[in-house]
């Protein structure tokens, strides 16, 4: 069975109190720009389906993906979140750890997710979506970063008016308090930059978004 840190966390923080209202939270806590990173993914893999959303959680990225009217497959390890998506799309949606996926080789030209890779042993994780990837397929990983320089000290104040708003909201307190060490002891950019380099993919390049707090790294493979 499969240990990692990570885990931990993930089970902590989506649970069936979080789940319900998961869509608006990310929406409101991140000033809209959930959907804007989004967008981002969208654009990488623009061209490319059918699309493997890793960590679909609820499904919001993969319903983007779908209006583009590209076929679309989630796979996330919460049960009441998958609910949720499928209640949203119908039986688009698999059961399982992203460090081990339930498809056959070669199945996707793109395998994409946004806000797991802090969560996952990103090596295998990155192996995995290699095996899953038809040639010239493309795996994009977006997830929070830890910002650096003056941009620290405004984010430590909004984690800090998170903390305030978790005494209220109850069901998203260990999430306001301790999402913010979970990113900051997070290496997840440099792990998968260089799993991706070992497994094989080309074209790897990472790059930050939204002042550095967030970040998107990109792989090709061969
Ligand atoms: C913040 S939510 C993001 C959901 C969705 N990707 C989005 O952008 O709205 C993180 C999701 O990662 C899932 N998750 C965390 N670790 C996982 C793992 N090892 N395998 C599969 N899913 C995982 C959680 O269940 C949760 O649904």
């Amino acid at each position: 069975m499969l240990v990692h840190a990570g885990h931990a966390s993930a089970r902590k923080f989506f649970t069936p109190s979080t789940a319900p209202s998961y869509d608006a939270v990310v929406g409101i806590t991140t000033f809209g720009r959930d959907a804007a990173w989004k967008r981002e993914i969208l654009k990488v893999v623009s061209g490319h389906g059918p699309v493997l959303d890793l960590a679909c959680g609820t499904g919001i990225l993969t319903s983007m993906i779908r209006e583009t009217g590209r076929p679309v497959a989630g796979l996330d390890f919460t049960r009441d979140y998958l609910e949720i998506a499928k209640d949203k799309m119908g039986p688009l949606f698999a059961q399982g750890t992203a460090e081990v996926l339930p498809y056959r080789d070669g199945t996707f030209d793109a395998v994409v997710s946004s806000y797991l890779a802090k969560y996952v042993d990103v090596s295998l994780m990155v192996c995995e979506c290699l095996r899953v990837l038809k040639p010239g397929g493309i795996v994009v990983l977006h997830d929070f970063a830890c910002p650096g320089g003056a941009m620290r000290s405004l984010w430590n104040a909004y984690f800090a008016a998170l903390r305030l708003a978790g005494t209220f909201a109850r069901s998203w307190k260990p999430v306001f308090d301790g999402l913010d060490s979970v990113i900051c002891q997070s290496r997840w950019e440099e792990q998968a930059i260089d799993a991706m380099q070992k497994c094989g993919f080309q074209g790897v390049a990472g790059r930050h978004l939204t002042l550095g707090t967030a970040a998107i790294v990109v792989g090709r493979k061969p």
